[in-house]
């Protein structure tokens, strides 16, 4: 196990009826409230006016921003940090999913920044500083809820790209599964794909004798595999949304990478890919993770062989770890199959025309992956056998 420090200042109010807190938990911090939200399902599922009506009982003075889309442009942030340089915003919060708060994290930072917030992503500057942060999830994928990460896309240069800093935390976050009830079946199965991808990125290693991580990890991923088809056949049941929202943040709130190194290629090169095609990032991890698996397979067969044997539950029966590791990619591509996610880029309408610009620029951006570090041919050959 190596070294590591471990905090998460994010208070988390989870569980039925917990949304009705968010004026008070506002007005906490101060007044004048930036919210922060999507293309409008907040609106159409009336939670917008639910939470506006607790702001206004709060005494809170209601500024918007409102139309962020998924993999959310810098163009949106810099129009948030001006409402709030304008407005004297005291409060900024998020009311949707990973993409409506990673807005609202860069919006709170570059308010408090003397710059252009891109700079954070380019490592021009740094975050400091932000302002008072509050998000009501409506979304189980990212772990943003819980996180020090935000991913935002340039939309003149479709560069997506990850600023990583302990100030992006949120201050609260409100866990109320009943507003992840009308999620689409589609985005539901992505937000899915994700978490689940962000424990392989975790769980897929070098690090030696890490058996609370996996277990911890473990624990994780069978507890998404049990209760996807729960939410999935029946979106309104309450229990099988806690446990998925739950699963969604203990995956990505730094606590099973703890004492780990984590890979994360295949995040990088799905990033670039939804930053150039504009496709959901969890259908781009479900594409790419299984074939990034198999080529680092013979590096690693002893956690793919007990991936296979504790995760997927398949005997060994003789087999070699290699053998064993290989059954457990094979089931986790056909889980992906089975809850509906695509498997190959010609699925989402990618061809092969950008892909060798695309490895170019990943490999450009500094080493990638752990377990390997991957060149440009390898991101390149990775991609190809993904069409
Ligand atoms: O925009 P609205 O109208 O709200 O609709 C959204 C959007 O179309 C809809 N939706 C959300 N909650 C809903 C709902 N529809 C009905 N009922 C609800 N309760 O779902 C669609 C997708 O939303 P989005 O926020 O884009 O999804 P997600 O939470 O998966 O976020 C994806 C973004 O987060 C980044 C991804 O790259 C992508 O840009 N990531 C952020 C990370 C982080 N900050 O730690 C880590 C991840 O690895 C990831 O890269
Ligand atoms: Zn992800």
């Amino acid at each position: 196990m190596q070294n590591f420090e471990y905090w998460n200042p994010t208070r988390i109010l989870f569980g039925r009826g917990t949304t009705d807190r968010v004026g008070w938990e506002c007005r906490k911090y101060g007044e004048r409230v930036l919210l922060v939200y999507g293309g409008g399902s907040i609106k159409v599922t009336g939670l917008y006016e639910r939470v506006i009506v607790r702001l206004q009982e709060a005494g809170c003075s209601i500024f918007e921003l409102s139309g962020v889309q998924p993999n959310p442009r810098i163009s949106k942030v810099r129009e948030g940090v001006d409402i709030c340089r304008r407005e004297d915003i005291e409060v900024v919060l998020a009311v949707g999913g990973g993409s409506v708060i990673d807005t609202a994290k860069i919006v709170a930072a570059g308010a408090r920044y003397d710059g252009d917030a891109w700079d954070f992503f380019t490592g021009k500057g740094v975050p400091k500083e932000k302002l008072p942060l509050g998000v009501v999830l409506t979304l189980a994928a990212t772990g943003s809820e819980m996180n020090r990460n935000a991913v935002i896309t340039n939309d003149e240069t479709g560069e997506k790209l990850v600023v990583k800093n302990p100030v992006l935390f949120p201050d609260f976050s409100i866990l109320d599964p009943e507003n992840t009830f009308t999620v689409p079946r589609e985005h539901t199965v992505y937000g899915i794909v994700d978490m689940m991808a962000h424990v392989f990125e975790q769980y897929f290693h070098k690090t030696p004798e890490t058996p609370l991580q996996d277990r911890l990890s473990e624990g994780i991923m069978k507890t998404i595999i049990e209760y996807t088809p729960k939410v999935l056949a029946n979106p309104t049941d309450y229990d099988a949304r806690a446990t998925i929202m739950w699963c969604g943040t203990l995956a990505l709130n730094h606590l099973i990478e703890a004492g780990v190194v984590g890979d994360w290629a295949t995040h990088r090169m799905e990033l670039e890919l939804s930053g150039v095609y504009d496709i959901p990032h969890g259908a781009g991890l479900a594409i790419l993770f299984p074939q990034w698996m198999e080529y680092v397979l013979p590096l690693i067969p002893q956690r793919f062989a007990q991936f296979a044997e504790r995760v997927w539950e398949i005997p060994r029966n003789g087999r070699n770890d290699l053998e064993l590791g290989k059954m457990g990619i094979a089931r986790t591509r056909e889980w992906f199959r089975e809850i509906g996610a695509p498997l190959t880029l010609r699925e989402v309408g990618i061809g092969e025309d950008r892909l060798e610009e695309m490895a170019e620029r990943v490999a450009q951006r500094g080493p990638i992956g752990v377990v390997k570090v991957l060149t440009k041919e390898d991101i390149l050959t990775i991609y190809r056998r993904s069409l």
